[in-house]
């Protein structure tokens, strides 16, 4: 095991005063809803998103169509999204062939993704984990050159739909993989949305012995209503990145048992409530997310393994809002 590289044990790291959002609505929102939505009201979605004071906004996924047909338009959205100054827009990048698409579209950042457990690689993007590190190999590697910035996600950190509890030392040992490749930020998912705060504390006191601390981001989902616990958890070790889905929309099409993710009108109530900064206009944000809700409720008739909502409490929707 490498030395660690943190001078200050994780227990005694700083709260942070401001945070990254990473807005994931988009994409892992819209992936798992089965209705599909046309593409000038994703791009009507994202604007809000940004209108809502939203900087770092997961827009689509440049996967097979077959896998997720939802997102089958990853170009035709690219392309017709604005540019806005201090606006990152990203999106998923699994092989060569979604990195040339997403060349072509223009984007500037992309993520690859992984997962901690074999069963839940093979059944998401056909490969082990093993394999998806070689798959990502030129894939990140020709992403920097063209100047991309590049995150990695690793799912199924915690808990795995198929082979149940995940230990650290996986998590670890890929996310270090993951930098070593170059890619610039690792997102830990709980993908089934199962880790409550001990296992959260236990799994990233490890990791953040070892990895940079201002590039490590948290996304939870939102099953069993853990999600705000755990983003409180993750606060107290420092961590600063985390990943929300607006409307509490999400889920992941290949992991049995994955609910909403945690929401981005949750996560900032309670940021704020906290004192920690965001820049994100609350009402604003509600707007969006009655919008896309809104929307999947008039094409699907139901909105698809929606999070918990308890903390929505304090959100004020429109009346029309199918809240
Ligand atoms: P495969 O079938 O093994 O790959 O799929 P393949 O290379 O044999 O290709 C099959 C077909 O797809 C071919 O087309 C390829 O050309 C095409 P055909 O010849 O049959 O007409 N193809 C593509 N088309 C467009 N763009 C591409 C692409 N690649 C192949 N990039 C593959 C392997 C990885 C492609 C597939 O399994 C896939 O796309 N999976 C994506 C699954 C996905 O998006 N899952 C959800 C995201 S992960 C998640 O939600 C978790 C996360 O939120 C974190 C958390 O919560 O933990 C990130
Ligand atoms: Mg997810």
């Amino acid at each position: 095991m490498d030395t660690p590289v943190n001078a200050v044990e994780p227990v005694k790291a700083v709260k942070p005063k401001t945070v990254k959002i990473v807005e994931v609505g988009p994409r892992d929102g819209l992936q798992n809803e089965k209705a599909l939505i046309d593409t000038a009201t994703k791009c009507q979605f994202i604007e809000k998103l940004s209108d809502a004071g939203l900087k770092f906004i997961e827009v689509t996924s440049f996967v097979s169509p077959k896998a997720v047909p939802q997102l089958s338009d990853a170009l035709d959205v690219v392309k017709s999204l604005p540019v806005r100054p201090g606006v990152h827009y990203s999106a998923l990048v699994p092989n060569i062939k979604g990195l040339e698409r997403a060349l072509e579209s223009g984007i500037r950042e992309i993520a690859v993704f992984t997962a901690a457990s074999n069963s839940f690689t093979q059944n998401n993007i056909n490969m082990t984990i093993e394999e998806s590190l070689a798959a990502f190999t030129p894939v990140v590697e020709r992403a920097r050159r063209e100047g991309l910035f590049v995150r990695g996600y690793i799912s199924t950190a915690f808990y795995c739909p198929f082979e149940g509890k995940i230990e650290k030392e996986p998590v670890l040992a890929i996310s270090q993989r993951l930098l070593d490749l170059g890619v610039q930020e690792i997102s830990i998912g709980d993908t089934i949305g199962q880790a409550v705060p001990k296992d959260v504390h236990t799994t990233m006191t490890h990791l953040l012995q070892y990895l940079p601390l201002a590039q490590v981001a948290m996304h939870f989902h939102d099953t069993n209503g853990m999600a705000i616990e755990n983003v409180k958890t993750s606060l107290d070790l420092g961590i600063s990145i985390f990943d929300s889905s607006a409307g509490g929309l999400g889920g992941c099409p290949y992991a049995p048992g994955a609910s909403g993710n945690l929401s981005t009108d949750a996560l900032v109530h309670f940021l704020h409530q906290q004192g920690i900064q965001t820049g994100v206009d609350e009402a604003r944000l509600a707007e969006a997310s009655a919008l896309i809700r809104q929307v999947i409720q008039q094409t699907d008739g139901l909105v698809e393994d929606i999070g918990n909502l308890e903390y929505l409490g304090q959100v004020t929707y429109p009346p029309s809002s199918p809240l």
